[in-house]
């Protein structure tokens, strides 16, 4: 074994995210249900995990002068984020939209009238490549103050060709740029953009399945779909995700977000890797989708989005772990339902509103979230063979992770075995 290059040693509280199956995402019992080391210790080589246990355990054998000895005394340590559902990728912003709906607009009003999504829409084409990509690398470093070491990215604001092809090309291109890993998924079929009003979703569909998604092969691993009054209709949407799979794409839907359209259950027969929102999934239609797809497709929850839009429901995240559906937890950070890149906020509301328990919530938003996004064999738990993506926390136990809400427990960041 070579000398350890990084040690982070003498932590009250390991959060391994290990102890569970490892062909899938955790469910049931298993979410809650990892092993915490207590005082204990993370070993490194290069960028990847070596050792993980408690500090008695530690051997001192592979410790020399080339090893930096990171202390964590009294603190919790933690795989890193995995924030595994963001549209990253924008120009402008929506504050005019957030006083109208103070006043009492509707999210999906504005949009039928023009605004929303399609509001960004025009100031995404309006931007420079360059504008986007500052834009872009300046959310990944919040993100990353936050101790997200690994994002996926939607495109969705371009909505022709050129455009989408740009939003996916920016994404990889800031994950180039700094040490966040970016997994950039296709949402060329957001909503209608104006040029397809008369001629409809399906046309539209038809449109980037034939000009757009055979360029993104190898650019981006997975397609998504809005699936919603004012957006695609079911029919449609299955359409595109039939036809996206055959030419090799994952799959991702955002449905059941303001109706139950029976979107979720669609996509998961499909095979979907994630079905996002789910406030309005039923815990019976949850169950048919664990048995359906024998616990492989993540539910990404977004409690910050009902939470930001106004509305009264969440996500029934308790009856859907009760179920035997895996669930992940994101911030959906975009300009319209969530501009906030705060998933400890996002993990405290899915205790809060969705009944999750702390050591859940944090399961959600590093393996699961890693399972969302065929990232698991790499990132989400502090294992020998994962990636040293490290998280040392001002916090002393589990249990205070949701507790200080809307704060910051981010002390270190270490990606790839670099401490930041
Ligand atoms: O996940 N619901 C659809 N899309 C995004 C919001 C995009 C926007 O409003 O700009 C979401 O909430
Ligand atoms: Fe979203």
């Amino acid at each position: 074994m070579l000398p350890y290059t990084l040690v982070i040693q003498h932590a009250a509280q390991v959060l391994t995210l290990a102890g569970g199956p490892t062909d899938r995402p955790l469910a049931g019992p298993d979410l809650g249900n990892w092993t915490v080391i207590e005082h204990g210790y993370v070993a490194c080589v290069g960028d990847k995990i070596v050792s993980v246990g408690p500090m008695a355990e530690l051997n001192l054998a592979h410790i020399g002068p080339e090893t930096r000895l990171l202390d964590a005394s009294g603190r919790v340590v933690m795989p890193g984020l995995v924030e595994c559902h963001t549209h990253l990728v924008f120009a402008g912003n929506r504050a005019d939209e957030f006083e109208r709906k103070l006043r009492g607009e509707s999210y999906l009003e504005i949009l039928a009238g023009g605004g929303g999504i399609l509001s960004t829409v025009r100031a995404t084409r309006a931007a420079t490549e360059a504008e986007l990509l500052a834009n872009a690398l300046h959310h990944l470093e919040g993100f990353r103050r936050y101790g997200v070491t690994t994002l996926e990215a939607k495109s969705g604001y371009g909505l022709d060709r050129d455009t989408e092809l740009r939003l996916v090309r920016v994404a990889r291109e800031a994950g180039r740029q700094q040490p966040v890993r970016v997994v950039p998924t296709f949402l060329g079929a957001h909503v209608v953009p104006p040029e397809f009003k008369d001629a409809g979703p399906r046309a539209y569909v038809d449109f980037i399945l034939r000009e757009v998604l055979s360029d993104l092969k190898g650019e981006a691993a997975f397609v998504d779909v809005f699936c919603e009054e004012g957006a695609f209709p079911l029919a449609v949407a299955r359409y595109f995700l039939e036809q996206a799979h055959k030419m090799g794409f994952g799959l991702k839907i955002h449905a059941e977000q303001l109706h139950d359209l029976g979107g979720c259950e669609m996509a998961a027969e499909l095979g979907a890797t994630s079905v996002d929102h789910c406030d309005y999934l039923t815990p019976e239609a949850a169950a048919r989708i664990a048995q359906q797809s024998q616990g492989r497709t993540v539910a990404v929850l977004l409690p910050l989005v009902p939470l930001f839009l106004r509305q009264e429901k969440f996500a029934a995240g308790r009856a859907f772990i009760d179920e035997g559906l895996p669930v992940a937890l994101s911030t959906d950070f975009n300009p319209g339902s969530c501009p906030s890149k705060n998933l400890w906020l996002a993990l405290s509301v899915g205790c809060l509103k969705m009944g999750l328990t702390p050591k859940e919530a944090v399961a959600a938003v590093t393996l699961n979230a890693a399972w969302a996004i065929a990232q698991a064999h790499d990132c989400g738990s502090l294992e020998p063979g994962k990636r040293a993506d490290v998280l040392v926390l001002n916090v002393g136990s589990v249990a205070e992770i949701p507790y200080w809400l809307g704060e910051n427990p981010v002390r270190d960041v270490v990606i790839g075995g670099n401490v930041l």
